[in-house]
């Protein structure tokens, strides 16, 4: 009798759940692709895949070359984009800005700008914007050139000490410039435990994301890993407590910067934030600046070093246009080669590979009606190795592909490594600036070598894009008669 109760209710129960789901039945049959298994979908090759080559395992398992794909993992349907149209459509809709709370949710951040929505994502969207103006950017100059030259300066202590992995040297010059010159908090981050406990931070949330049942924040606080980190990220948050007070005393000392930097925006009575909310932007701003320009910045020493011919072809412009002296705003734009090298990186490995987003009401992609609460997956990884979009030597590194003359040839939506429309990063010419900057002053000194192959490097996604290989390159003296540093 139990047991026929049991049953009935049990059916009544999955005829009622997908009755209210029809409709994402309904599209997830319309769309390219597999099922999966009834019930865990394409759960178990996602669980089975090689963790250190997890990206292109991920496209295995995703239709290919298709502009729209459909993968499950238990009950969630995700639809994912690879086509540059699709993808146009999708960043440019007001029905697709909301980031979806299980990605947003390990972060432990309510109120930042890459995680949070709606009315404070709008508010924080005007505030920090004046950050990125023009003459901003400008003012930041002389904090990315002194960093730079303290890299430099750094680097000669490698020279003859075989090969390293250059991210912790980078990671530290990102930190120092994105703590002075978006906080003016000045000081030395080479072999500081921040950055490990950064490094750390990130392992652990995306040990939360593998972990469906994490989410529930009762099975969450009760595991190890909620321990780990709360400790790791004391020092995180000890390091943001030190930014406000730092500020503030400042202030309190009748120190009036007159510029629009992320703290003083942050801080201005203007803005009228919250003390979480203060709090909650500088950590975030923490991971968004420092560790996604520090991912790419390693990368694209790490393809110069394998890649022998671009490196002379970078030197060459170097030893052309810069003095060794400073890179200025004006200088910089003449630099097209250093910058081809940057974007093609970014093409080939994008710092962000996978860009989510939850649509917030029905929505048409094409012919598909995409219902409400559906999750999208922006795959940039994918989009960018593309060969029905990039050509057949789409997985070769050629920088030249950014040249004009290549360039105007491709889709104009089809290179998106800040993603695009309202929720485009915040921080890309920035970035841009930085990654070029960081360039020009090291090639005008040094060259870079690596016993890494470029067909053997894999691309493994932990919250963003890492080369699982590391970036291992062994720093010469340029061969030329360079000036001591
Ligand atoms: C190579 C370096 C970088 C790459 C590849 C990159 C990539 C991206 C991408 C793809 C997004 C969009 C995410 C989405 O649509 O959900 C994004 C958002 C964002 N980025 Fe970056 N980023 C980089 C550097 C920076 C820097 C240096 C800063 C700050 C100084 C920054 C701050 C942000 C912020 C605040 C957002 C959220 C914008 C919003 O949701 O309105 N990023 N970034």
């Amino acid at each position: 009798m139990i047991l026929s109760i049991l049953v009935i209710f049990s059916i009544v129960f999955y005829l009622n759940y997908r009755w209210k789901r029809r409709k994402v039945y309904k599209i997830a049959d319309a769309l390219p692709g597999s099922n999966g298994y009834p019930i865990f979908g394409h759960m178990f090759s996602f669980l089975r895949m090689n963790y250190e080559d997890n990206l292109n395992e991920a496209m295995r398992i995703i239709p290919r070359n298709l502009p729209i794909a459909k993968v499950w993992t238990g009950n969630v349907l995700f639809v994912v984009i690879e086509s540059p149209e699709l993808s146009h459509q999708l960043l440019n809709s007001s029905s697709c800005l909301k980031i979806p709370f299980m990605f947003s949710r390990p972060f432990l951040a309510r109120y930042a700008l890459p995680i949070c929505n709606g009315e404070v994502w709008q508010r924080h969207r005007k505030i920090l914007s004046h950050s990125f103006k023009v003459q901003v950017l400008n003012d930041l100059m002389p904090t990315i050139n002194e960093k730079c030259q303290r890299f430099v300066a750094k680097m000669k202590s490698q020279i003859g000490c075989g090969e390293f992995n250059i991210l912790h040297h980078i990671a530290a010059l990102a930190m120092e410039t994105t703590m002075k010159g978006s906080f003016y908090y000045d000081k030395d981050f080479y072999g500081n435990k921040l950055i490990d406990d950064m490094d750390r931070a990130k392992i652990f949330m995306i040990k939360r994301m593998a972990r469906p049942w994490l989410n529930f924040e009762f099975f969450f606080q009760r595991s190890q890993l909620y321990q780990d980190i709360k400790k790791s990220f004391a020092l995180i948050h000890q390091h943001v407590d030190e930014i406000i007070k730092l500020y503030e005393t400042n202030r309190a000392n009748g120190f009036v910067s007159g510029k629009m930097n992320i703290i003083d925006q942050l801080m201005s009575e203007k803005s009228n934030l919250t003390k979480d909310e203060i709090r909650d932007e500088i950590y975030i701003f923490l991971f968004a600046g420092y560790e996604t320009s520090s991912m790419a910045l390693a990368a694209v020493f790490l393809l110069i070093a394998i890649h022998k011919d671009v490196q002379a072809k970078v030197i060459e412009e170097v030893d052309e246009l810069f003095d060794g002296e400073n890179v200025s705003m004006e200088n910089l734009s003449k630099f097209k080669y250093v910058d081809y090298v940057v974007k093609e990186t970014l093409r080939l490995f994008p710092t962000i590979p996978i860009v989510p987003r939850k649509v917030t009401e029905d929505f048409q992609l094409n012919e598909y009606t995409i219902p409400k609460d559906t999750i999208l997956l922006e795959f940039i990884y994918a989009l960018h190795r593309n060969p029905q979009v990039w050509g057949e030597d789409v997985l070769e590194f050629k920088p030249e592909r950014f040249a004009p003359e290549n360039y105007q040839k491709i889709d104009p939506n089809a290179f998106v490594p800040f993603a695009g429309g309202r929720r485009k990063c915040i921080g890309y010419k920035y970035a841009m600036n930085f990654l070029k900057i960081v360039v020009i002053h090291f090639f005008k000194y040094y060259e870079v070598s690596s016993s890494l192959k470029y067909k053997d490097l894999t691309a493994k996604m932990t919250v963003t894009l890492e080369i699982a290989q590391k970036y291992m390159v062994s720093v010469q003296h340029r061969k030329k008669n360079v000036p001591a540093i």
